[in-house]
């Protein structure tokens, strides 16, 4: 199902504003109710102040009122880095597919993708 994800991603990819790396990232996410929410990459001349494309996928699903738990599977033209890890785990996504470097399709869960994790303090 994910792998659908990740192709969509690489459409939507094309839509990233990333003038300063040309690194253009598309993600797409799918909560378990169908929706479906696209994201790219939005870097700034602020160099830090840049956005990923799962950040983005994530932000919109969480407007429209989703919450940890509800998004099933996210798909990624990059191997997400560690801040975007922290944040397919804090959502408990159980299918992220991505591509990695080399150019092969991975999938994995959000929690392998950061193992022996933080949270905080209950
Ligand atoms: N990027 C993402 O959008 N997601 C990732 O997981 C890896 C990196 C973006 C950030 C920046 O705009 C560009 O790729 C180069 O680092």
């Amino acid at each position: 199902m994910s792998k659908d994800l990740y192709e969509r991603a690489v459409a939507i990819s094309q839509r990233a504003y990333a003038p300063y790396s040309n690194y253009l990232v598309g993600a797409v996410v799918q909560t378990k109710d169908g929706k479906i929410f696209d994201g790219v990459n939005v870097e700034n001349a602020a160099y830090p102040l840049g956005v990923c494309a799962e950040k983005s996928a994530l932000v919109k699903a969480v407007s429209e009122g989703y919450k940890p738990g509800d998004i099933a599977a996210i798909g990624i033209t990059a191997s997400p880095c560690g801040g975007c890890r922290q944040w397919l785990y804090e959502w408990r996504i159980g299918e992220v597919s991505y591509s990695r470097a080399d150019g092969s399709i991975a999938q994995a869960t959000a929690a392998e993708l950061l193992p022996d994790s933080w949270d905080l303090p209950a």
